[in-house]
C-alpha cells in the first residue's frame, strides 16, 4: 500500500477547483494538446484520481492511465464510467511500465501535477524517465510539470495551512501541509498532508499521510532528459514561480 492509496479517498480536496472538472484539466494543456491528432495514444503515467485522463479520453484520444496507486486506478476507472470515457486503468509504477507497454507506443507520455519527486533519488528519477522515454514514438513528447523545488527548499521546514474551507462532495476540510526539508539537495524529504473534514454532525475526520520526496534542480532534470534521449522543446522554468512544465521530445 503506497502513501497515495491512503490519500485517494480524499484527493478531490487538494486539487484546484479549476482542475478539477476533467476537460478543464485536459484544457490547461491545450497548447501541448494542439500539437497532436485527436485520435493519438497518450498515456497519463501518474494518474492520481484521473482527471486528465478522463479529459483526453473526452476529446476522442486513446488513452492509457497508470498508477502505482491501486486505489488511484480505482478511482481513474470510476471517473471514467461516470464520464462513459473509454480509459484504460493500469496499476503500474514507472519502473514497470515497459512490462506492461511496448517501446515506441504512445506519442504523448504526461507526468504531472507534482509527481516525478516521489522517484527515489537520481537513481529512481532516472529509471522512471527512462521508461517514459522507452514508451514514446520517435518524435514523441513527455509532458512533465513539477514544482520549482529551488524555491520549496529555499522556504525551508514549515506547516501550511489553507487559509479557506476546501468544499467538495457537500463537506468542507482544512488542507495541512508539513514540508520537511532535508539539509541537502539528495536527501529523502518529506511531505505530510493533512485533510480534516467537518462531517455532517460536526465531527471532525482526519486522513494524513507522509510522502516520501526527493527534490531535483532544473538543471538536473535537463540533464537527465537527455540523458534518455529526450530533447527540451518548451519549458517554463522561472525562479519565481511556484510551478513550471518542460515538454521534451524523444530524439
Ligand atoms: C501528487 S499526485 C498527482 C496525481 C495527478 N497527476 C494529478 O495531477 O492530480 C502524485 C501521483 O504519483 C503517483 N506515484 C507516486 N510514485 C509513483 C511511481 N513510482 N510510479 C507511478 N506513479 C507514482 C501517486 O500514486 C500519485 O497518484
Amino acid at each position: 500500500m503506497t502513501g497515495y492509496d491512503v490519500l485517494a479517498g480524499v484527493y478531490e480536496w487538494l486539487i484546484s477547483d479549476a482542475k478539477l472538472p476533467p476537460a478543464e484539466f485536459a484544457a490547461s494543456f491545450d497548447d501541448v494538446l494542439d500539437l497532436l491528432p485527436s485520435n493519438a495514444h497518450v498515456l497519463d503515467c501518474s494518474c492520481g484520481t484521473g482527471q486528465l485522463a478522463v479529459g483526453l479520453a473526452g476529446r476522442g484520444m486513446q488513452v492509457v492511465a497508470t498508477d502505482a496507486s491501486e486505489a488511484m486506478v480505482r478511482r481513474t476507472a470510476e471517473l471514467s464510467e461516470e464520464f462513459g470515457a473509454s480509459v484504460r486503468a493500469v496499476r503500474a509504477s514507472w519502473e514497470e511500465l515497459p512490462d506492461h507497454f511496448q517501446d515506441n507506443t504512445f506519442d504523448m507520455v504526461f507526468c504531472v501535477g507534482n509527481s516525478l519527486h516521489h522517484a527515489a533519488g537520481a537513481t529512481g528519477r532516472g529509471a522512471a524517465l527512462e521508461s517514459m522515454s522507452r514508451l514514446l514514438r520517435p518524435g514523441g513528447r513527455l509532458v512533465l510539470t513539477s514544482r520549482t523545488w529551488e524555491l520549496v527548499r529555499a522556504r525551508g521546514s514549515r506547516l501550511e495551512i489553507s487559509d479557506r474551507l476546501v468544499r467538495r462532495n457537500g463537506r468542507d476540510a482544512v488542507v495541512v501541509y508539513r514540508w520537511e526539508i532535508a539539509p541537502h539537495w539528495e536527501e529523502e524529504h518529506h511531505i505530510e498532508i493533512a485533510i480534516a473534514q467537518v462531517d455532517a454532525t460536526g465531527l471532525v475526520l482526519v486522513r494524513s499521510e507522509l510522502l516520501s520526496c526527493w527534490p531535483y534542480r532544473y538543471e538536473e532534470l535537463e540533464v537527465e532528459l537527455h540523458r534518455v534521449g529526450l530533447q527540451t522543446e518548451l519549458s517554463t522554468f522561472d525562479l519565481e514561480a511556484e510551478n513550471y512544465m518542460v515538454v521534451a521530445s524523444k530524439v
